[in-house]
């Protein structure tokens, strides 16, 4: 621990360095800390609960567990704030917001004096959002999430967020359950401290920390309540001071292989469509491109192994039981790339050599002999309609209608949709494709999870579960459906999803890897042109900035001043 600087670490500018010195320890002091423990390496713990992050709650006694690992290890433990982003609590959409927290993160993990930084996040956009700015930030970093909720019951069914909260909802919209029973279903869907319980954003992304080797092997599943997710935290901030002075900092552990192996692990699980722009935004930072047309290649040959909702049947704490993400490493081993670096300083390689635990429960975790489905969970699509490419997760949608080609029914935005979508009178079948205009990165709500688009009421309650629904929104991580995402350019700037008509025909096909609008291009040329002029732009503050500098899907939708020249 020679090199390292502790509190003398980046000073305070007054002109002269003995004075910041003697000034700092002397504030520092007023906080009790003593001399001895002044001059220790510091850990830095990028502390994010917040009354408005319920998944978040139980940080206060998981941060005592870190600082213990921390002290133990010979360090001085100090959490700072950042922002923090609970998925349910921002408007319009907490992915407006990963940006400044990921610019929140950097810049205090710079500007303050830390040997290292222990990430303490979870919810959705809290991984990514400390994930880039450790990137950028280029300390070493160790990162220890949330971890999931258990379970609820209700009459005997289980109940996890957030896949049972929608499953639910479109019971009660179809008129299969009644105002009592929703609102009973309502204070028993997330019981416990902890991120949604099922594969949704946040555990698809805590599971691509751990293939990228983010965080200590085996601790990404653990559900937020267990025992297991204190010793976890223990170990983490034991492992941030043995990284002190290493070169294990995130722009190295990121880097073309493990962003590889992080896409292998995401088909593998079917994960969350909102990985791929997080994970996307994560390579940026390291300056490592990722393209669709790869995602394709590599989700030809990695089969779907994970049986847990919204694509299958278990839930996270079963996914922990049944032997977590090494388990599924483990079945992947053929296809890693095992040289990457680890948090650890192991190699995935050694971590996987290292790993005894074989145990595995098949009926959540399936062998790569015998895998669910041969190939990955997540397709990207291209053609006139997304000649920057559009996702849809395969494994959640209903294999009748991958090919498939229908007349289209456009919303022109969310206020559209939600104005019209169940008008007795919309012209509408099953056969219809359903089209969101205005929903993308460009658009004033900031690319909401709206891709899930409400079967329209009169054909929900005729018992229709799926249609092909198409925009340039994105969908959360726990819904499902025959959706196509993140179409990219997308309409607000300028993008052809724009220029679809009401009655337009759509075709979709999966197989050729295609979503393409069959209209011609003089007529495309000719709406183009007649186009409305899109709405002012935000002229002050976060909004502004948010506007004038946000990416598209393609680039992960980070600010292009934050990626590295
Ligand atoms: Fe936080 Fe779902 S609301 S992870």
């Amino acid at each position: 621990m020679n090199d390292t600087r502790g509190f003398q670490h980046g000073l305070t500018n007054y002109g002269d360095p003995d004075f910041s010195l003697y000034l700092r320890r002397s504030f520092a002091q007023s906080m009790g800390y003593s001399r001895e423990m002044l001059g220790k390496p510091v850990i830095g713990i990028a502390y994010t609960p917040s009354g408005f992050n319920n998944c978040h709650r139980h940080f206060p006694e998981l941060l005592d567990a870190v600082k213990r690992g921390v002290l133990a290890a010979g360090a001085l433990p100090v959490e700072f704030p950042t922002v923090s982003l609970g998925e349910v609590f921002l408007n319009p959409t907490s992915l407006k917001f990963r940006n400044l927290m990921a610019m929140d993160t950097e810049e205090m993990i710079r500007a303050q004096p830390m040997d290292a930084v222990v990430l303490m996040g979870g919810c959705d956009k809290t991984v990514p959002a400390q994930l880039m700015g450790a990137v950028s930030a280029g300390r070493p970093a160790v990162m220890l999430v949330a971890g999931p909720m258990m379970t609820g019951r209700h009459q005997g069914e289980r109940l996890g967020a957030c896949t049972d909260c929608r499953q639910f909802w479109a019971r009660y919209r179809a008129g299969g359950i009644d105002a009592t029973e929703i609102s009973t279903v309502e204070s028993r869907l997330a019981t416990t401290a902890g991120t949604c319980a099922v594969m949704g954003t946040a555990s698809t992304m805590a599971c691509l920390a751990e293939a990228l080797g983010m965080i200590l092997p085996g601790t990404s599943a653990i559900p937020a309540v267990h025992a297991d997710r204190l010793r976890a935290a223990e170990a983490t901030g034991a492992a941030a001071v043995r990284m002190i002075g290493s070169q294990l900092t995130p722009e190295r552990i990121v880097n073309v292989k493990s962003v590889e192996n992080a896409l292998r692990v995401l088909l593998a699980l079917g994960g969350s469509t909102n990985a791929v722009i997080h994970l996307t935004a994560i390579a940026g930072r390291a300056g490592i491109p990722v393209s669709l047309g790869r995602l394709n290649e590599l989700s030809d040959t990695t089969p779907v192994l994970v049986n847990l909702k919204p694509v299958g049947s278990h839930y996270m704490e079963d996914f922990f039981a049944a032997g977590g993400i090494g388990a599924v490493l483990r079945e992947l081993k053929p296809l890693l790339h095992l040289d990457c670096l680890t948090v650890t300083g192991e190699t995935l390689g050694e971590r996987l050599a290292n790993d005894t635990d074989a145990w595995v429960d098949r009926t959540v975790i399936a062998a790569a002999t015998e895998p669910l489905e041969p190939q990955g969970g997540l397709v990207a699509l291209f053609g006139n309609l997304a000649p920057k490419g559009a996702v849809l997760k395969r494994s959640a949608a209903d294999a009748d209608l991958f090919e498939h080609e229908g007349r289209a029914v456009v919303f022109s935005s969310l206020a559209d949709l939600s104005a019209r979508v169940d008008d007795p009178a919309l012209d509408v079948t099953p056969q219809d494709i359903m089209v969101l205009q205005n929903a993308g990165p460009h658009a004033p709500e900031a690319m909401p999870e709206a891709g899930y688009l409400p079967i329209p009421k009169k054909l929900a309650s005729a018992g229709v579960k799926d249609m092909v629904r198409i925009s340039d929104a994105r969908m959360s991580g726990t819904a499902f459906g025959t959706i196509v995402l993140h179409i990219t350019p997308d309409s607000a700037s300028g993008g052809p999803l724009g220029l679809v008509r009401n009655g337009d025909r759509i075709r979709l096909s999966v197989k050729r890897r295609r979503i393409e609008l069959l209209v011609d291009d003089a007529e495309l040329h000719r709406r183009a042109r007649v186009m409305p002029r899109p709405p002012m732009k935000p002229t002050r503050g976060y909004a502004k900035l948010y506007a004038d500098e946000i990416l598209g899907a393609d680039e992960g939708c980070d600010f292009g001043f934050l990626k590295p020249k």
